[in-house]
């Protein structure tokens, strides 16, 4: 902690006289003008102040730039590091040639400038409130050279870092000499761009540290980095070069990272109410001895919680066994075998079979790697065994595939987090269980196999015994399976007594009771379909309420569209659908049949549907944040529910803000699924003429190319989540520079500003965690391709687990925002959101 001690007298008086000579402190310096020693910058919204100071019990005097408004005075800057003025009679100015430059005062000798190229007269140098010191051309304001641009030690939010295969290593931070000394330092810290950026601090030219690979959220090598995600890092493509910045979610946070004289890197941050730095994170952990670069030597690997903390990895023994044992695990190991390509070839057995690799699982992957692709296009382990002198790969999540080629330096095992490193070893090397498990492998299959064949045999003599479907080739084996075992054809028709007068016939099909009823008793409940009664107009007819005799409520949906199917079809969707029960979606209670008429009567829902509230600049208030996340929950489980977990697998297709009704709790119940299924075809994806939806809800492959699957509905799930978090509809956005809500949340979400995109009515009983973690779903949800977005699944574990590690989602450029990073990205060789990798990996189900 660079902390001055000042006199507090001294300090109230300069304060004093500050205030009664200048009025109030200028920003600013002109040419022609200067800066003595006891006058400050400060910046515009007080935030820091420039001037000279003498660090702790230091008299050097050193141009700097501190934080203006705290106890404890802390120095993120300094110009003249390495050349102090040893009185007070310095002064900083801007120069004939219009450099920054500072004079020691007694004989007017230069001893700093800020070595930029300028040509011209009137330039001015203001101190910003991010804590840049900008020279810049006074007309057009032009920066000329920036404070940002030569950091000393510490890295403030807005700092860009560059990270570019073509600049290479970047030392750009520097560590003072001593607590008391800003002249360069032993450590630096910066990034290493090799493989995927990485930041690394430096012992003189030594690696002492590294954080692994950057995947597009984080450090991988840094495993507790997931909880850090909220103070937003993130890689900046300018202009075809890749660059570091973070930016703190509020940005009255005071951040920062500082490179300490003693070569520990701490993230820290100003805590208003204890008055004090608090250290958020430090790098290399102290007790961590495992952080310490390369710990165990080549193709070693550190366990902190082994003892002893360094074991060779599989199949790998000390180079030194003597000195591995006394502790001294510098030598690092060796391979007992040769790999295929080392040897020469002498003809023998071992030398015609292929090398093979070893899995080392939750590791921090190696450094000094190479990508040779993002994504998952190319098959990793091709790619290593084609080079010759590859020795692991990994298909690293957000990065792509990573190969190494040498010895594997600074292995780290975590508990959890990481990534899956794959070890090349020599085919001997792979133990004699390999031919075992051959057999083992072949066994299990034959057997497997038979059991196929019996059960396939079964199913068929089944199914010739129940030979009873009507269409069965409209229907899928799934719902064969189903409702073969019911008495489909022979249905019991008898009155009940749910009331004396009007005639209900109910069906007994296989379980839950499906009411059929009369058109007479459903136009009565209705009172004749009169206007009054009318809830509103849905996408496949009106829906009126209606009133049974018993007092209950339904709603009835008379369908107006031609189903296309036959009655005996319908009626056996119907049955299908009224068997789909879930907390979260409306349930089917009955339906009407007659003639042409087709009606369904659903459960009523007194808080009609979502867009009801959402939508209306007075109720919108009414669904606090609570009530939005259990709502948000409620879909995402809805949904899920019909995608995996009911017996059919339904794509809603037409999932929107109207779609979704509220019960008097306001639990939501989504209502319209199976409609799909009844007007629009088969259950697969498929390629239809036939676009059952709504415009701004569609994904692109479902309104371009008549593609659907249950990723559309995520699409649509992912457009409704942003119009709950922002009350606004994705088609009609207030902020009109943005042409839909996707391209806006996108924007904001991109700049680190996506809690901007809250609905201002629940900003204030809202759980920020909770909104950010939404709002990237909901972005992962509305990708382009189908295929990166996420399964149902794992939206809901996303949303409901707090220290899920999410992907990165990929820009949409459906919408009309323009890609900006994609193809420089992957030419310059960094990374890429892969969904294939995520914390929170779910097999699709079924
Ligand atoms: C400053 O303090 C350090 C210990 O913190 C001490 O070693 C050094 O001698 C002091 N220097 C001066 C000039 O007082
Ligand atoms: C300065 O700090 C005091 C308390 O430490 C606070 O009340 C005040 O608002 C701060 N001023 C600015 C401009 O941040
Ligand atoms: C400048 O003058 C002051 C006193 O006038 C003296 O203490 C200081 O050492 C001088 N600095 C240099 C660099 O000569
Ligand atoms: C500098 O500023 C003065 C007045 O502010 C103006 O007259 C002069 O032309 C400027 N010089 C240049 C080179 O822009
Ligand atoms: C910096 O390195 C020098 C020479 O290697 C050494 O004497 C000095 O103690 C080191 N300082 C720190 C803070 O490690
Ligand atoms: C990481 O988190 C675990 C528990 O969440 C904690 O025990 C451990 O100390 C943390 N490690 C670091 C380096 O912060
Ligand atoms: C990007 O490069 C172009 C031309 O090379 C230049 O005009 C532009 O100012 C650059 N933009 C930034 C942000 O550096
Ligand atoms: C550790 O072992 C290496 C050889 O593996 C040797 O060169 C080095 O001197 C040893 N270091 C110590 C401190 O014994
Ligand atoms: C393989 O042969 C080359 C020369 O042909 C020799 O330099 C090398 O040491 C040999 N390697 C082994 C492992 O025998
Ligand atoms: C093996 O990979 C390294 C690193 O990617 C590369 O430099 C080298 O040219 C490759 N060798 C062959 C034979 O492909």
């Amino acid at each position: 902690m660079s902390t001055i001690q000042r006199n507090p007298v001294r300090e109230i008086l300069f304060f004093v006289l500050s205030l009664v000579l200048f009025c109030s402190a200028s920003d600013t310096i002109r040419q022609g003008g200067s800066l003595k020693d006891g006058d400050t910058l400060v910046s515009n919204g007080d935030k820091f102040e420039l001037g000279f100071f003498s660090p702790g019990n230091s008299s050097l005097r050193y141009v700097g730039i501190w934080y203006r408004n705290i106890s404890e005075i802390t120095v993120v800057w300094v110009a003249n590091r390495d050349a102090p003025i040893s009185g007070k009679n310095g002064f900083l100015t801007i120069g004939n040639d219009g450099n920054l430059e500072i004079f020691d005062g007694n004989n007017s000798k230069s001893i700093w400038l800020s070595n930029a190229l300028v040509s011209s007269n009137n330039k001015t140098a203001r101190i910003n409130d991010d804590g840049n010191l900008v020279l810049s051309e006074e007309e057009t304001e032009s920066t000329l050279w920036e404070s940002f641009d030569h950091p000393t030690d510490t890295f403030l939010p807005g700092m860009e870092v560059e990270a570019s295969s073509k600049r290479g290593e970047n030392w750009a931070f520097r560590s003072w000499k001593s607590r008391n000394d800003p002249s360069p330092g032993n450590y630096s810290m910066g990034i290493d761009p090799r493989g995927s950026p990485q930041i690394v601090i430096w012992h003189g030219s030594e690696r002492r540290w590294r954080s692994g690979h950057w995947n597009n959220q984080i450090f991988a090598g840094v495993p507790n980095m997931s909880s850090n995600i909220i103070y937003g890092f993130k890689l900046l493509l300018i202009n075809g070069t890749a660059y570091f910045t973070y930016n703190p979610v509020d940005s009255s946070d005071k951040l920062r990272f500082r490179i300490e004289w003693t070569g520990i890197e701490e993230q820290l941050r100003w805590d208003e109410e204890n008055d004090k730095w608090g250290v958020m994170q430090s790098q290399p952990d102290k007790a961590n001895e495992c952080e310490l670069y390369n710990r165990c030597g080549k193709f070693g690997v550190c366990s902190s919680w082994e003892t002893p903390i360094c074991r060779c990895m599989d199949r790998f023994e000390p180079a030194n066994l003597g000195e591995w044992r006394r502790g001294n695990w510098s030598g690092g190991c060796v391979r007992k075998t040769l790999l295929k390509c080392e040897r020469n070839s002498t003809g023998k057995e071992e030398d015609i079979e292929d090398d093979g690799f070893v899995v080392m699982k939750l590791v921090k992957l190696p450094d000094f790697a190479d990508l040779v692709s993002q994504g998952s296009v190319v098959n990793c382990k091709d790619e290593c065994l084609k080079n010759c002198s590859c020795t692991a790969y990994a298909d690293a999540g957000g990065i792509g595939c990573l190969i190494w080629t040498g010895s594997l330096l600074d292995v780290q095992h975590f508990k959890k987090g990481g990534n899956t490193l794959n070890v090349r070893l020599a085919h001997s090397d792979l133990g004699g269980n390999s031919k075992k498990s051959y057999a083992l492998i072949i066994t299990v299959s034959v057997v497997g196999a038979i059991l196929l064949g019996l059960f396939a045999w079964l199913l068929w003599r089944y199914k010739l015994k129940f030979k009873v479907l009507p269409n069965p080739s409209a229907v899928s084996w799934l719902r064969s399976s189903e409702v073969l075992p019911s008495d489909a054809g022979k249905s019991k028709e008898y009155s009940t007594d749910l009331s004396g007068s009007v005639d209900v016939v109910t069906e007994q099909v296989n379980g839950p009771e499906l009411a059929l009823f009369s058109f007479n008793f459903v136009a009565n409940s209705t009172d004749n379909f009169s206007e009054e009664n009318k809830l509103g107009q849905g996408g496949f007819g009106p829906v009126y309420k209606g009133n049974l005799p018993g007092g209950q409520e339904i709603a009835v949906k008379r369908l107006s569209r031609k189903s296309g199917q036959g009655l005996e079809e319908f009626k056996n969707e119907i049955i299908l659908i009224a068997k789909l029960q879930h907390r979260n979606l409306v349930r089917l209670l009955g339906c009407c049949i007659q003639g042409e008429e087709k009606m369904l009567l659903y459960e009523y829902m007194p808080n009609k549907s979502l867009d009801f509230f959402l939508f209306d600049t007075e109720k919108q208030a009414l669904l606090d944040w609570k009530k939005r996340f259990n709502i948000i929950e409620g879909i995402a489980r809805g949904l899920l529910y019909l995608h995996r977990d009911s017996r059919l697998r339904i794509i809603h297709r037409d999932l929107k803000a109207s779609n979704i009704l509220l019960d008097e709790e306001m639990n939501p119940k989504i209502s319209d699924f199976g409609m799909a299924r009844i007007f629009g075809g088969n259950q697969n994806e498929l390629n239809t003429n036939r676009v059952v939806g709504t415009y701004g809800y569609m994904s692109p492959e479902y309104a371009m190319e008549g593609l659907f699957s249950v990723k559309s509905d995520v699409y649509s799930f992912g457009v409704l989540l942003l119009e709950i978090l922002s009350g606004q509809r994705n088609t009609n956005l207030r902020n009109s520079q943005y042409s839909s809500l996707i391209g806006y949340a996108w924007h904001l979400w991109n700049e680190g500003k996506a809690i901007e995109l809250l609905d201002p009515s629940i900003a204030e009983t809202c759980s920020q965690d909770e909104v950010l973690r939404c709002i990237q779903v909901a972005v992962l949800c509305v990708q382009d391709s189908p295929v990166q977005r996420p399964t149902m699944p794992s939206v809901v574990l996303m949303l409901e687990s707090e220290n899920a590690t999410l992907p990165l989602p990929i820009q949409p450029t459906f919408t009309s925002m323009r890609a900006i990073l994609d193809t420089e990205l992957l030419s310059e060789g960094i990374d890429h959101a892969s969904v294939n990798d995520i914390t929170v990996t779910m097999v699709d189900g079924r």
